[in-house]
């Protein structure tokens, strides 16, 4: 949701905030816009559209400067239009900001700034509240740093930002609240950014800011304060991430790449957490047998396709570790008053680890006394830093917005968890807990025979390219499989797709059929396998098009559905790691096909920082 890239140094401050911007475009993408102090300006440019059209302008018309901010927008508050994109300046031009997050009470500064300062706001962000109160408290104080602690003092809400004046050309002022926000370091320079990629070229000494913290840096020097002004300590940490996992590496999208790594990404989350002997060792995870015995009540709390994950993770650790689970999305959680005490452990899944969502509902949680263990991909992330517990996936950089490798290496995470409660807690046997590692083990193999049989799923995929709706059904854990194949579908391909648990299409959904519409069926799990191949005939006899997914050798499905996709025969826990690929493969050739922007999705972002 938003990204900014801020520049203090002795390169090209432009060409630095682009570079930065575009590795972050993935958060917004609908506008962006730079500002640049040449000396005796700001030079500001702003854009609609994709940030190649920003960067087309700043190639013809160059910014000179060394001192500069910039920012990728998914719009909150007004359209996305050249004046509403970002950076927002004051009605001097003497001051610049760029914002990730929400001004909450931006109404309230607003009415203050036009009635009694007399402001005219040219935008219908709430953003541009901040550009003005710096430029008042500036005009106050002569004090850059000062007048950005004042200002902080009266915004509520999330805000990451950069702040840079025009008679500054070596000061930038970066504020962290509820938005992420690192800064790296070098002799001389100073880059910030919403996210780490964007800074690794030019060093991996960064800095990860904490909520209300203040980062001031002029001339080479760097300086942190809370919002009182408190000098802190910090020290920077050496980050150790490739930069070429960040990139397409030879494929044409981000999300064909990011499928086809499941099988090495799997393969490295479960490897990564098992010891010498072969038994599962949580680093991050301090959850003791007594723990275990006191916790009544588990909670899984995630957005989107992570909440997905959650679905799966719920039937297993029931299955295993024999507590009750609630899966439940963050957005609405956090406002029906849970019942969570010290007995209750919540698990929170986020690829991003700065879903806004997810966020609170940690922070109310641990309020109210419960453990919280996070499953996340990117280490130092808000909710990595603030839980009590973290697993980590080792998924790597998931660039594309459509989730793919990280929702199989979070079902990976809360299977391993399962098994390790489980064995702690002596619900499983010795036998069980070593043939399902063996049998995660495995599954890079099985995903691996699944990817190869692409050219199946894009001659499926031909068939949904001209639908309207199209429909996944599943029982037990494939009804929660089905959410995510229809979420694929639908984010990336704009096919309206609607997951039902299949016992219940009788009950309403079925009304929806029509002569040739797409019904994926997902019949994998061995004990539900022929009520599933009735419900497919139901929907087949009412016209549907049938594609079943099923594990090989259940023939019988082949006789019912017009199309089949077998995967390799596998646990019935565990085959809906299996059955997800063709699913991701389909709704992404359906996109292709249709000629749309795979990675970057019409309405959508990757890290959605607002609530
Ligand atoms: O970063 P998170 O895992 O917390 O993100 C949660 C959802 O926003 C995310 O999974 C979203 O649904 C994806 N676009 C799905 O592909």
């Amino acid at each position: 949701m938003c990204g900014i890239v801020g520049y203090l140094g002795n390169k090209n401050a432009s060409e630095v905030i682009l570079n930065g911007l575009s590795k972050l475009e993935y958060r917004g993408y609908d506008s962006a816009g730079i500002a640049v102090n040449t000396g005796s300006c700001l030079d500001i440019r702003k854009k609609s559209g994709r940030l190649a059209i920003l960067a087309d302008d700043v190639t013809k018309i160059k910014m000179d400067g060394t001192l500069g901010i910039g920012h990728t927008r998914w719009a909150t508050h007004g359209e996305p239009t050249d004046v509403n994109a970002h950076p927002h300046f004051s009605e001097n031009k003497e001051i610049a900001i760029v914002h990730n997050g929400i001004i909450e009470n931006y109404l309230e500064l607003k009415e203050e700034l036009t009635h009694k300062y007399g402001v005219k706001f040219l935008t219908q962000t709430d953003s541009e509240v901040v550009a003005h109160l710096v430029d008042k408290f500036y005009k106050e104080e002569k004090d850059l740093l000062e007048a950005v602690k004042n200002t902080v003092k009266k915004l509520r809400g999330a805000f990451a930002l950069l702040i840079i004046a025009k008679d500054r050309p070596d000061e930038i002022v970066a504020v962290r609240q509820d938005s992420p926000l690192v800064a790296g370091v070098a002799e001389g320079e100073v880059v910030f950014a919403s996210d780490v990629s964007a800074i690794l070229e030019y060093t991996r000494d960064i800095f990860y800011l904490d909520n209300g913290e203040i980062f001031y840096s002029k001339a080479g020097k760097n300086q942190i304060f809370d919002f009182d002004g408190n000098k802190i300590d910090k020290e920077s940490v050496y980050v150790d991430l490739s930069l070429e996992a960040a990139s397409k590496g030879g494929y044409d999208y981000f999300m064909e790449k990011e499928i086809y790594e499941q099988p090495r990404v799997i393969a490295e989350t479960i490897e990564r957490r098992l010891d010498e002997n072969g038994d599962i060792k949580l680093d991050n995870i301090y959850i003791s047998k007594e723990d275990l015995d006191n916790i009544n009540k588990i909670y899984i709390i995630a957005c989107g396709t992570a909440y997905h994950a959650g679905l799966l993770g719920k039937y297993a650790i029931e299955k295993l570790v024999k507590v009750p689970v609630i899966a439940d999305i963050a957005s609405e959680f956090r406002y029906s008053d849970p019942m969570i005490d010290k007995n209750t452990l919540v698990i929170l899944v986020s690829q991003s680890g700065e879903t806004a969502d997810t966020l609170s509902v940690l922070r109310e949680a641990e309020q109210k006394g419960a453990r919280v263990l996070s499953i996340t991909n990117v280490v130092g992330s808000s909710i990595a830093r603030e839980s009590h517990d973290v697993f980590y996936t080792w998924a790597g950089p998931e660039i594309s917005v459509a989730s793919t490798k990280a929702y199989t290496t979070q079902i990976v995470s809360l299977y391993m968890i399962a098994l390790d409660f489980a064995i702690k807690k002596g619900t499983i046997t010795k036998e069980y807990y070593r043939d399902m590692i063996d049998k995660l083990r495995g599954v890079s193999k099985k995903v691996e025979k699944v990817l190869d049989k692409k050219d199946e799923y894009r001659e499926i995929a031909k068939k949904f390219i001209k639908s309207q709706s199209a429909f996944y059904i599943g029982r037990g854990v494939d009804s929660g499989l089905a959410m995510e194949g229809a979420l694929k579908l639908k984010e990336i391909s704009y096919v309206h797709a609607e997951a039902f648990s299949a016992g219940e299409l009788k009950h309403g959904p079925i009304a929806l059929l029509e002569e040739g519409t797409p019904v994926i069926a997902i019949a994998t799990q061995s004990k539900l396998f022929e009520k599933m191949v009735s419900n497919i005939q139901e929907v087949k006899a009412r016209g549907a098009y049938v594609v079943a997914i099923a594990q090989e050798g259940n023939d019988l499905v082949s006789k019912t559905a017009n199309d089949v996709i077998f995967v390799p025969q596998e646990d019935d826990l565990i085959v809906p790691i299996l059955a997800v690929v063709p699913m991701q493969l389909i709704a992404f050739y359906v996109s292709v096909l249709r000629g749309l922007d795979v990675d970057k999705p019409r309405n959508l972002a990757k890290s959605v920082t607002v609530e």
